[in-house]
């Protein structure tokens, strides 16, 4: 009855997670804090509801496939601006997919950009170990093969272009790249995405460029993908943004991860045929939501509240936690990873005797070839409340740890 391509995504982290807390119950007496889900627990701008109640009259409608007009412009101008991108870089028709957060594009992505076959034979998906587990799924669905590039502390936690075969680049169709990353929280520079993206260009694959946190960062501002691109400027292997797509939303940025708003950008070619795809298979953003996310784009006051709450959030982590568990003040995210020995082991502890649920480094990552988990060693601990619950919760951390 089913085909068995997904049937490996048995092992999604949460479901694994579930499995190893759910039988254990908590000894201590206080209030259980769940660090393990990259959702924000503070609330978007109220403007917000605003917005929704003067649109209402549009819910009648079915959504259309791009949005709008407003919605490509708010976020061609806020790319342009965020990135410092030359004006008209970017084509709010032809360069800016509007979507339903990152999600579903991440895993669309593969329907459109994996050929049956690629350099003469099956195609690659190249991806960090750890990462976000869609890039995975999207391989899997695509029936493409999957190479793991390990993101360790060697590599910055980035995966290391020099480290990928000729013959591996040839066959590939799709590299995802997270920067700022998640789970550690370190970015790539103009440097590292320019490398990347020249061999996006020399080997014709897709270099899907994950983007959903850089809005949430310590002190400078994570280099883009598309800044890459306008820095290269048109060269022997390409112009413009040829190769390369970049995935925001206002999930993390604007802490709305119910608002399901976001936008691809980048190479005109990739835009068109994911459009297509949107007809058939895909959620576009209904139009109340896409006049609240147009604000939202455009308002910048509510994104310099939220990296406040965030940096205070890792001056607590770094006063608890400097010294312990190969503790490193993240550049970008909101995630700490934690090096504590035995992940599983010490995810289990902490639920059980701190009431903290945190996620092991291993549920992100896969064995190598010679069968070692790069995140077998840490632990993932969102710090996505306020600083008063962060305080407590790290506080209750650092003792069980
Ligand atoms: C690395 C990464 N990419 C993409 C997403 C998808 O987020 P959204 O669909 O809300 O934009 C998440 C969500 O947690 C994430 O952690």
């Amino acid at each position: 009855m089913f085909n068995d391509r997904l049937d490996p995504l048995a092992d999604y982290p949460f479901r694994k997670l579930a499995a190893l807390l759910d039988p254990i119950q908590p000894v201590c007496n206080d209030a259980p804090v769940m660090l393990s889900v990259g959702e924000p627990q503070n609330q978007p701008p109220a403007f917000i509801k605003d917005v929704l109640s003067e649109n209402a009259h549009l819910w009648n409608k079915y959504p259309p496939a791009l949005a709008t007009p407003a919605y490509r412009q708010a976020v061609a101008d806020w790319l342009t601006m965020r990135y410092k991108l030359p004006a008209g870089f970017v084509d709010p028709d032809r360069n800016i997919v509007p979507v339903p957060g990152t999600r579903e594009p991440l895993f669309m992505l593969a329907l459109v950009a994996i050929p049956q076959s690629k350099g003469g034979g099956r195609p690659v998906v190249l991806m960090p170990s750890p990462s976000y587990h869609v890039y995975r799924g999207a391989a899997m669905a695509a029936n493409a093969e999957s190479v793991y590039l390990p993101a360790t502390a060697e590599s910055n936690f980035l995966p290391d272009p020099a480290t990928v075969s000729k013959a591996v680049l040839d066959r590939t169709a799709i590299c995802y790249l997270c920067t700022p990353s998640n789970p550690q929280g370190t970015m790539g520079d103009l440097a590292y995405l320019k490398s990347w993206i020249k061999l996006a260009r020399e080997h014709d694959f897709v270099l899907a460029v994950d983007e959903c946190y850089a809005e949430i960062y310590d002190v400078q501002p994570p280099s883009g993908a598309l800044e890459a691109c306008a820095a290269l400027g048109d060269g022997p292997y390409g112009t413009a943004m040829d190769n390369v797509v970049v995935f925001h939303s206002l999930s993390k940025r604007s802490s709305a991860p119910g608002l399901r708003a976001g936008f691809m950008a980048g190479d005109a070619r990739v835009m068109a045929r994911y459009a297509e795809l949107i007809g058939y298979a895909c959620t576009p953003m209904p139009l109340p939501i896409v006049a609240a996310a147009t604000a939202v784009w455009r308002d910048e006051a509510h994104v310099a509240v939220n990296q406040k709450m965030y940096r205070g959030n890792f001056d607590i982590a770094t006063r608890l936690l400097d010294g312990k568990a190969g503790y490193f003040r993240p550049q970008a995210g909101f995630f700490l990873w934690l090096d504590v020995g035995d992940g599983e082991a010490t995810c289990a502890r902490l639920w059980k005797e701190a009431a903290i649920r945190t996620i092991p480094g291993a549920y992100m990552a896969v064995p190598d070839a010679k069968g070692v988990n790069p995140g077998a060693p840490y632990i993932r601990v969102a710090l996505v409340y306020d600083n008063d619950v962060t305080e407590e919760a790290l506080g209750r951390l650092a003792r069980a740890l």
